[in-house]
């Protein structure tokens, strides 16, 4: 019997790609920029399995060139670039990588918190700018942290995760969930579970860890910023698109919230433009997952997926 012919879209670790060596043969986009639709599509038509990045858009003229592939692994959490309803059409299974990212998301999340709230981008680009300055009592005063609220919109493990890190920075906790979370989480998190209204008026520091779907599709506008406090910080480290980032760039502009730490776009890779001129803004290029320890366990996953998948068992980690 042949063996399965496994195409990986672009660079993931190769702990990753040795894994998959061992299940099939394998091929990998590894020129400059995003692979090429030609090339793409040429390697799809011969693969049993597709290993994919957050880039891919994952549809059906992707499934098209695809006819024999069993199963699309992202290497992500998030799958908002997969169409899951068309692959589940066609039998192909989809999975992501969970839980291996949790710490490395949260850590950057709470990083965000922090360089907001106490001005590091800000004091950083000082220094780098050769300006003269000088230790100050009342220079580039910041916000402490200590005793207030951090309201997390999606309340799942990375959620979870940025909740205790804030604990142990002395925040309380809220959160807005589609669901409830078990009684002894909310009771180790010290969270209480509010109406998304409610979160947005009484929170000190928002931070977004919800999934990107139709329905979080510019959750934070307009109105939910106008809701928050004048003081109020907002932190995105899930999708870009959850947040207007024109009203945002107002809200910023207006003082209508105090700032905001952005890992992720509305229009990855282009940042809207007003940020770029805004102190309060902190941004950074969507480093959620990006530790060389974080990034190799998520190749791992996704190459245990597809070997998985492959052997005829159930996947690992599938998106259901
Ligand atoms: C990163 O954004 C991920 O979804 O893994």
């Amino acid at each position: 019997m042949s063996r399965p012919r496994i195409v990986v879209t672009g660079g993931i670790p190769t702990a990753g790609l040795d894994l998959l060596r061992e299940h099939g043969d394998v091929w990998a986009w590894d020129g400059d920029g995003p692979i090429p639709t030609d090339v793409r599509d040429e390697q799809l038509s011969r693969a049993d399995a597709a290993v994919t990045l957050l880039t891919d858009r994952v549809d059906d003229a992707f499934l098209d060139a695809a006819p024999n592939v069993q199963v699309v692994a992202n290497v992500a959490v998030g799958y908002n670039n997969i169409d899951v309803d068309a692959c589940r059409k066609r039998g192909v299974t989809v999975t992501n990588t969970p839980d291996v990212l949790t710490d490395a998301t949260a850590d950057i999340a709470m990083a965000l918190v922090l360089m907001v709230t106490r001005r590091l981008g800000e004091g950083e680009r000082l220094i780098r700018s050769g300006e003269a300055w000088k230790w100050g009592m009342f220079m580039m005063l910041g916000s402490g942290i200590q005793g207030k609220r951090l309201g997390l919109i999606g309340m799942g493990a990375i959620g979870q995760a940025t909740a205790e890190r804030a604990r142990a920075f002395g925040m309380t906790i809220a959160y807005h969930n589609r669901s409830r979370v078990a009684p002894d989480v909310e009771q180790r998190l010290g969270a209480e579970l509010l109406s998304l209204d409610e979160l947005l008026a009484t929170s000190d520091v928002v931070s977004l860890h919800c999934p990107y779907t139709p329905d979080t599709h510019h959750l934070i506008d307009a109105a939910a910023l106008e809701r928050m406090r004048t003081s109020a910080y907002l932190v995105n480290t899930a999708r870009g698109p959850v947040v207007d980032e024109a009203a945002l760039v107002e809200a910023l502009r207006s003082g209508g919230i105090a700032g905001a730490g952005l890992d992720v776009f509305e229009h990855e890779p282009e940042v809207h433009p007003g940020l770029l001129d805004l102190d309060n803004a902190v941004l950074v290029p969507h480093l959620g997952s990006a530790t060389v320890e974080t990034r190799d366990a998520m190749a791992v996953l996704a190459a245990r997926n597809v070997a998985a998948v492959l052997a005829g068992d159930d996947p690992v980690t599938p998106v259901t």
